[in-house]
């Protein structure tokens, strides 16, 4: 469990991340704060090439430098859009959110990093395709 006021600074993370997102084609700026269980942060923003399909949403940036540095177990990802709707992470992010569990948390504030709402990753991936489907029950 985390605090309410953790989540906010997760937020406000997350905006600071954005602050270096790299998206000259969409314009659609993402910031993404991960927390591990260690209590470090791992940032993220959405990093888009001119060849579209490389690029990597601010989720997956943030979730794959935790991992490289060897944090697979997360207590929750605030993530932060431009203007002030909820963002919600697309469906390949959730995806990989998966791989690391269905009991954390989804954060989602607006560009000023007010809070919007939370999610777990079970309740935004319904019928999961999980690691043990593959790997068995030690998964
Ligand atoms: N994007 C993210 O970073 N996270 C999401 O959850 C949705 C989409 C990025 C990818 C791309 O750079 C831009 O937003 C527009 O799709």
């Amino acid at each position: 469990m985390i605090s309410h006021e953790k989540k906010l600074e997760l937020l406000k993370l997350a905006v600071k991340a954005a602050e270096n997102a790299h998206c000259p084609y969409s314009n659609f700026r993402v910031g993404a704060a991960v927390l591990g269980k260690s209590g470090k942060v791992y940032l993220g923003g959405n990093i888009e090439n001119v060849s579209y399909g490389a690029t990597v949403c601010a989720e997956r940036v943030a979730i794959w430098k935790a991992v490289s540095e060897g944090e697979k177990d997360f207590e929750a990802i605030a993530v932060i859009g431009p203007g002030t709707k909820e963002a919600y992470p697309c469906a390949q992010c959730r995806q990989v959110m998966v791989e690391f569990g269905l009991d954390w948390l989804v954060i989602s504030g607006d560009a000023q990093g007010k809070y919007l709402g939370e999610k777990t990753v079970r309740e935004i991936v319904p019928f999961p395709f999980v690691p043990s489907a593959l790997l068995g029950e030690q998964a």
